[in-house]
Formats: C-alpha cells, structure tokens, sequence
C-alpha cells in the first residue's frame, strides 16, 4: 500500500482508535445535540435560553455512515503526479471551463470526521488534457477538525475512452491511501464508462453555480 509522507502531522493511528471509542463513550451525554448524519451533529431545536430537558432524552443511535463500507477504490489511471502543491482552489488566471466547487467530509466508516486527512485532486483541463509536466490541475489539501474539505476547480473535460471525472487520493494519517475517481451524474457517457461505478457518483446542484458534494469514508 502506499503511504505518504505527513509533513508535521503528530497523529497516531492508537490515537485514531482511541478517538472513535471516545466518541462512542460521548454519544449517550450529549443531549443538546442530536447526531444527523456521518457524525455530523446540528444542535436540538430548542431556543437559545432554553432550560435544558427535565429528563435525557433517548437519541437515536448514530446512524450507519452510508453502508458502513469505505469508499470503493479505483485505479489512478497513468497521470499521477506527486508532490502536488498545498492549495485549496486550482483555478488559475485565464483558465478556460466553467468554476465549480466541491465540498465533502473525510469520515471513517463509523461517520467519525477524520481530521487532517490528505485529499490530492487531479484532473483533466476544460480541453480533456492533463498537465504532465507541471501542476495545473492538481492539488492538495487537508481536513479541517470536522473532517471537511473544499475544492475550488473547473468542471473536467473529458478524453477519448472516459466519461467527465476527478481523480483523488484520500487518506488518514499514516494510514493507507485511497486512491479513486468521482464521477458527475447525469452524463451520457457515464454508462459506456469501463470504470464508472454509481456509487462515486458526486451529488451536484447547478443553482447559482456548480457545486458537488462527496464524502469520503476510510477505513481509519
Ligand atoms: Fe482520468
């Protein structure tokens, strides 16, 4: 498997493990919220000032984050550049393609956010054509604490044999890499695509601009 090198990153896998039976521990005590989706957490409907409940509450228990499995793996396909540069947009001055932005949470497959997570992107321009020689296109970035990341790019070209798509490595630290493709709904090509799979499928609303959603879920 490969791994990847955490520049200043003081997270130990114990510490990862030790993190989700906390989580698990802090579930039953935490009545003024109630856990929604993923481990993500949106505090109760009552007014601010509100007393708290007379009587804790029974929350429903946390909800498996999708199917509980992690995000399929896909190839990388021959285009892979490492050492891409630390960077959140990849727009660059006179781009040609149309802005888009995807969003998304790194989560382990029990929804814990998985903070300081690699995600690396890399794509084709608006013409279909990759950078081999340099970086355009490409990036990386890490989670903040509640696992999220965002990526402000331009909608893919798409190349002879494939339908429209990201490429990404997502990982844990110090953990293995995942390394898959996201795909946009919606594209004709999608079902002639050898390695299209509906479940990397990004979740896209065009209004007011493109945005796409995608969580990732590690087996961290
Ligand atoms: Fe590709």
């Amino acid at each position: 498997m490969d791994r990847r090198h955490w520049p200043g990153s003081k997270l130990d896998p114990r510490m990862i493990r030790s993190r989700r039976s906390f989580f698990r521990l802090l579930g039953p005590l935490m009545g003024g919220f109630g856990v929604v989706a993923c481990g993500q957490r949106v505090r109760s409907g009552l007014p601010q000032g509100s007393p708290p409940p007379a009587r804790a509450q029974t929350l429903p228990p946390t909800p498996a984050c999708g199917n509980g499995e992690p995000t399929p793996a896909q190839t990388a396909g021959p285009f892979f550049t490492p050492n891409s540069p630390q960077r959140n947009s990849l727009i660059e001055p006179g781009m040609a393609g149309s802005p888009m932005v995807l969003t998304g949470q790194v989560l382990s497959t029990n929804c814990v956010p998985v903070a300081n997570a690699l995600v690396d992107f890399w794509h084709t321009n608006d013409a279909g054509e990759y950078d081999n020689r340099g970086y355009s296109l490409r990036g990386h970035q890490y989670t903040d604490a509640e696992g999220r990341y965002r990526l402000e790019t331009i909608v893919p070209g798409i190349y002879p044999g494939r339908t429209r798509h990201f490429h990404v490595k997502a990982q844990a630290a110090n953990q293995p890499v995942l390394t898959t493709q996201l795909y946009f709904p919606g594209e004709a090509l999608n079902e002639q695509d050898f390695l299209f799979q509906p479940e990397l499928l990004m979740a896209v609303n065009n209004t007011g601009g493109k945005q796409a959603a995608f969580n990732f879920v590690l087996n961290a």
